[in-house]
């Protein structure tokens, strides 16, 4: 049961991070070049910041519970890794890209954000959901046991 909820919380947090992100690529930014104007963007980021942050705790939640479903003993595991081991290695990879994407934008890249610099911007957003995807991919190999 408990395995099952956390996977649920784990989907639906996935689901609002990565779609907040798609969001992002495909609508608010094309709007904002469009109108030249970074207005949107400071809009979304304030309305959507704490859903976001709020969803990628969720994730790392649910994820070491899921985590701990996956590898009960994490000496043993390290010291015969599985298939598993290394996609949450992989995962935890991709996480902390993630964060550090973030903060970066948060403290260097939003305030001040002018214009000129959106599409410093949207590279960091696309990277944000490209990488988004791939803990998604990865996370769904876990499951499936690989994909021959
Ligand atoms: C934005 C961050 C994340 C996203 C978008 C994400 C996405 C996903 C998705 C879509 C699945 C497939 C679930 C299924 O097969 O039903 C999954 C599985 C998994 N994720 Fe994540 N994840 C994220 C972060 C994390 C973190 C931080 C951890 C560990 C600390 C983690 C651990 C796992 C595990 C162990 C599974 C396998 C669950 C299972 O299928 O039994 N995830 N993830």
């Amino acid at each position: 049961m408990t395995f099952k909820l956390l996977i649920l919380l784990h989907l639906l947090g996935s689901a609002t991070w990565i779609g907040g992100h798609v969001v992002v690529v495909g609508v608010i930014v094309p709007a904002a070049k469009r109108a030249r104007s970074v207005a949107r963007i400071v809009e979304f980021e304030r309305s959507f910041g704490p859903i976001g942050l709020a969803a990628l705790l969720v994730q790392v939640g649910s994820g070491i519970g899921l985590a701990h479903h996956w590898i009960p003993d994490v000496r043993a595991a390290l010291i015969a890794p599985t298939l598993v081991v290394y996609l949450l290695a992989a995962k935890l990879a991709l996480l902390t890209t993630i964060i550090a994407l973030a903060a970066h934008a948060h403290h260097r890249i939003l305030p001040g954000l002018t214009a000129e610099r959106i599409p410093s911007f949207a590279a960091h957003a696309w990277l944000t959901t490209l990488l988004s995807v791939g803990l998604l991919v990865v996370g769904a190999t876990i499951r499936l046991g690989g994909w021959t």
